[in-house]
């Protein structure tokens, strides 16, 4: 190997001296022969693997086929924990240590000996903070997403992971769901592993990373049981020991073209508005210029091609057989950068040239798209300044247009214990607004954007109001429904100042969101308006609350933002 450029872990394994007894002395415990320090690339395996994170309890296997891989092609394969993050378990919400993860992953990765870095991503947070922590670094980097779970399926009917635990929450409010049917659906709808297999926000992000060009083709759909996954992990592994040779870093692959094929592909499959703020840290990590008005400009003349829940009937099983994310890239045609580089180090083009579409009533045709409107619209007006948005394909066309009286609720708990009450002064035209859950104010940047609607309404037989917060939504949900207002609530945004009564205008052809009330009021009621107390006097959360940047930034630490390679000055003995 004496050929090849000298590797980054030799900078460990390579010496002859005190140090560089001491980095393999240790690292031979675990049973590891004396060729594997010769200088072949050393390929981390950093892994989400927990058992508090059901959608990646699978990791483990994921990681020796990987390994398989690596070994194939001469390299050296370690694998390392990093935080994970359990969207169903974590307090107050797993957004508040997206940016602590990817920490986790950037230091771990510079820290030790290794040149290439395979990332195991599964559940909604830990694809996006993985990939900033990596991308900080910038070695080759290739993701591996953990695959969606098969479909579920209660009685005679598909169902998909939380878009039908919000439909039947809602249905056992309005009486037509008994409490015992609601019961037995839970254990119906998750009965593989695998993460949420609707196009949520899990889907969304492993989408992203395929069009990104920084995991296989492929890489999305296929479930998580199917042994196609783990063959695609064992290639992966092949792959990454090559693009160490080849020196193909991740700033090689995220460029301006990448980010705008994931933007267009988001719009085509209807994916989670969360792959906004996710896109957007991402960006600022590699440092590309990727705004949240590009949202709109990119992907607001992109249809939706994908007809799976939220937006649309089928799941994510159903997206492998019919193509997946390659044949959605192939039917954008001419949207595409086809001269994008991927991991495969083959372009996007060349990845999807040939993509088959084995059904069009899944992936439907650009000429003939499942819905007109795919993109994400981003919203201005004197109520969100720094923008706000709403995704047209889960949204109410009769709604898209709307003028109402707002019925407004200060916090989470506020809502939490008035929405039931038969007494609120709501109907269907009202505006719910909610304050108080963006990044700074809850703190975290919670999924209750899409707040349950009232039972009288719901008892009507309506099922969608315009709801408005500085809050997120769950990528399986849907509704008419504006979020990520900025500047939130908690630091002052025109959100603080809403009060009930007041009439608010939406026209999301227009692109506008406007609070209807004089500007001397408003003034009137900012001078009167106090900040909030933050909400943690210590630890992560105090560095998390002095630091989160807005919505419109993507919610990463403003410390964060940029890269600093890979490279260590000081040993450490
Ligand atoms: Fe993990 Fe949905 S809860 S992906």
């Amino acid at each position: 190997m004496a050929d090849r450029p000298k590797l980054r872990s030799q900078e460990w394994f390579g010496k002859q001296d005190r140090d560089g007894f001491v980095h393999r002395s240790w690292m031979k415990n675990q049973g590891l022969p004396q060729h594997l320090f010769d200088g072949r690339p050393v390929i981390g395996i950093c892994n989400t693997w927990s058992e508090l994170t059901p959608c990646n309890a699978h990791f483990r296997k994921i990681a020796e086929h990987v390994k398989r891989g690596v070994y194939e092609m001469g390299g050296f394969p370690l694998e390392f924990p990093v935080m994970s993050l359990g969207e169903t378990l974590m307090r107050p919400t797993t957004m508040l240590f997206r940016n602590l993860v990817s920490m986790d992953v950037e230091e771990s990765i510079r820290a030790n000996p290794i040149d290439g870095v395979i990332l195991l991503v599964g559940c909604d947070k830990t694809t996006p903070a993985l990939l900033m922590g990596a991308a900080s670094c910038d070695l080759p980097t290739l993701a591996i997403s953990g695959g969606p779970m098969l479909n579920g399926r209660f009685r005679d009917e598909q169902i998909g992971s939380g878009t039908h635990v919000w439909k039947f929450g809602e249905m056992v409010r309005a009486g037509e769901m008994t409490l015992a049917d609601f019961m037995d659906a839970e254990s119906c709808m998750s009965r593989s592993a695998g993460h949420c297999m609707v196009m949520g926000t899990a889907s969304t992000m492993a989408s992203m990373v395929e069009s990104l060009g920084m995991g296989m083709p492929m890489n999305a759909a296929i479930p998580a049981v199917d042994s196609r996954r783990y063959a695609l992990s064992h290639m992966a592994g092949r792959r990454i020991v090559e693009m160490v040779r080849e020196d193909l870093r991740m700033s090689k692959i995220l460029t301006r073209k990448a980010f705008e094929n994931a933007i267009r592909v988001n719009g085509a499959i209807g994916g989670s508005t969360n792959a906004v703020v996710h896109l957007l840290a991402l960006a600022g990590r590699v440092g590309i210029d990727v705004s949240l008005d590009d949202w709109d400009k990119l992907g607001c003349d992109v249809p939706c091609l994908v007809n799976l829940m939220p937006s649309g009937k089928y799941l994510m099983e159903d997206f492998y057989y019919a193509g997946g994310i390659p044949a959605v890239i192939r039917a954008l045609g001419d949207r595409i950068h086809k001269d994008a580089l991927t991991v495969n180090g083959r372009t996007m083009g060349e990845n999807t040239a040939d993509a088959p579409n084995w059904n069009p009533d899944v992936i439907f045709p650009a000429e003939r798209p499942f819905k007109e409107e795919g993109g994400i619209a981003v919203l201005r007006g004197n109520l969100c300044p720094s923008g706000a948005i709403l995704k047209p394909s889960a949204a109410s066309p009769h709604l898209m247009k709307h003028r109402g009286r707002a019925v407004v609720f200060e916090s989470i708990e506020d809502f939490h214990a008035r929405i039931d009450d038969e007494g609120l002064d709501v109907d269907e035209s009202c505006v719910l607004v909610l304050k108080g859950c963006g990044p700074r104010g809850y703190p975290g940047f919670p999924e209750v954007g899409n707040m349950p609607l009232p039972p009288k309404v719901l008892r009507k037989g309506i099922t969608d109001m315009v709801r408005i917060s500085d809050a997120r939504m769950s990528g399986t949900a849907y509704g008419t429904v504006v979020l990520h207002t900025a500047p939130e609530s908690a630091v002052g945004g025109p959100l603080a100042l809403v009060q009930n009564g007041d009439m608010i205008a939406l026209d999301v052809a227009a692109r506008t969101l406007h609070l209807d009330v004089p500007e001397a009021e408003l003034a009137r009621r900012r001078a009167a308006w106090t900040p909030p107390e933050p909400a943690h006097d210590r630890g992560y959360g105090r560095l998390y609350v002095e630091h989160v940047l807005q919505a419109d930034r993507g919610v990463d630490l403003d410390f964060l933002v940029g890269k600093s390679g890979a490279h260590v000055a000081r040993e450490s003995h």
